[in-house]
């Protein structure tokens, strides 16, 4: 059986002013009438062999998810709350636990719920080319074909400048996060992958090889767990223990240390939408490049985001801006800024 983990932890800070702490991106709707997460678990619907998902979210935004997840029919969800955000490894130690008690025989498929698939059955297709080279005993990434020198991604390096899409490669080389010149020398080299984030592999396969390589993140998230208290549905993990855990992504804690990662190629039109720009590139345009959501109105501008939720928004004349309008904040940026829209968060929290 093949249980999705939904790993719904994460802040999304660079979609301020939309993204808020509390309202964090992946329980946002972004794109038409359903939020991040909830698209997250849709998209899967067809998969033979499913089951019903793990989401590990922050204790804050446990009835927010409870909910979403309701709305879509998935009130059998389990869903584990952590006290305290200590980055993806730590919180996939938590549901590989979980799963290793209630489904043993169990593969996870590992999904970050910020993420944006334009082709949902092209992707259905290599979850299950995935989940075949996951029944080999590796673990599986889905990787995607780079298009600039993006320096928050992980980079794979294949034995393969490009992918037969109906099978899995040897992952040569695992690479989180590199510097600017690094990651533009894999662009250039052909025969690197983005790492999308997502994982396929066997329950007790991860779990022996995070043992292996990170030991102290296993054992301290059986600790979180041993000591875990049911709360209506929700699995509150304990926080003494679980703030011991290392503050590890799962990407340094395993992925770049295992010798034992194959990558499928998803050529599905992934996205993360990790800033205003992303967003503005996976967004439906006009013919002059500019995309306009909410209340908005347009004189002659060109490869402008406006995404407004209150009041009408006009624009005359602007190139490359993006203006995003909430309630109670306006962004006005240049979109070659996108990155950089962290640095205004920083001083509102210096301010506050
Ligand atoms: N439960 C939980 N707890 N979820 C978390 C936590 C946490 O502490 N931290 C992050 N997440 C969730 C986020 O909500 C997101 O869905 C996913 O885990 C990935 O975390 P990000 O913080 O968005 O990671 P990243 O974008 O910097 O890097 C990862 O994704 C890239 C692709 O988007 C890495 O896997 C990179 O290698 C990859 O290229
Ligand atoms: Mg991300």
């Amino acid at each position: 059986m093949i249980v999705p983990v939904v790993l719904a932890g994460g802040s999304g800070s660079r979609l301020w002013p939309l993204s808020r702490q509390h309202y964090p991106k992946q329980l946002l709707k972004l794109f038409g009438d359903k939020t991040m997460l909830q698209q997250t678990i849709l998209r899967l619907t067809g998969l033979p062999d499913l089951g019903s998902p793990i989401v590990v979210c922050n204790v804050e935004h446990r009835f927010m998810v409870a909910e979403q997840l309701n709305e879509i029919g998935l009130s059998d969800s389990a869903i584990i709350l952590e006290p305290l955000a200590r980055n993806t490894a730590p919180a996939l130690a938590l549901a590989a636990l979980h799963a290793k008690e209630t489904q043993p025989e169990s593969t996870l498929l590992v999904l970050s719920a910020d993420h944006m698939i334009r082709d949902v059955e092209e992707f259905r297709r290599v979850v299950k080319v995935a989940a075949d080279a996951a029944s080999k005993n590796h673990l599986v990434t889905f990787g995607v074909h780079p298009t600039h020198p993006e320096t928050g991604y992980g980079y794979i390096k294949t034995d393969k400048s490009s992918g037969d899409s109906e099978k899995e490669f040897k992952v040569e080389q695992f690479v989180e996060k590199p510097n600017l010149e690094t990651a533009q020398s894999y662009l250039d080299a052909g025969c690197y992958y983005w790492n999308s984030g997502m994982f396929v592999f066997k329950t007790d396969v991860f779990l022996n090889e995070l043992q292996k390589h990170s030991p102290d993140v296993v054992a301290t998230a059986e600790q979180a767990r041993g000591n875990a208290v049911r709360d209506l549905d929700f699995i509150r993990v304990d926080k003494e223990s679980f703030a011991k855990a290392p503050n590890i992504s799962v990407d340094y804690a395993l992925m770049e240390k295992s010798s034992n990662v194959v990558c499928v190629p998803l050529n599905a039109g992934w996205s993360d939408v990790g800033d205003w720009k992303s967003f503005w590139d996976v967004s439906q345009k006009d013919l002059t490049g500019n995309s306009f959501i909410g209340d908005s109105i347009d004189v002659g501008s060109t490869n402008t985001l406006v995404f407004s939720q209150h009041k009408l928004v006009a624009t005359l004349g602007v190139n490359n801006l993006m203006i995003i309008n909430t309630p109670d904040a306006v962004l006005v940026a240049d979109k070659s800024k996108a990155q950089e829209v962290k640095a205004i968060i920083s001083q509102i929290e210096n301010q506050a």
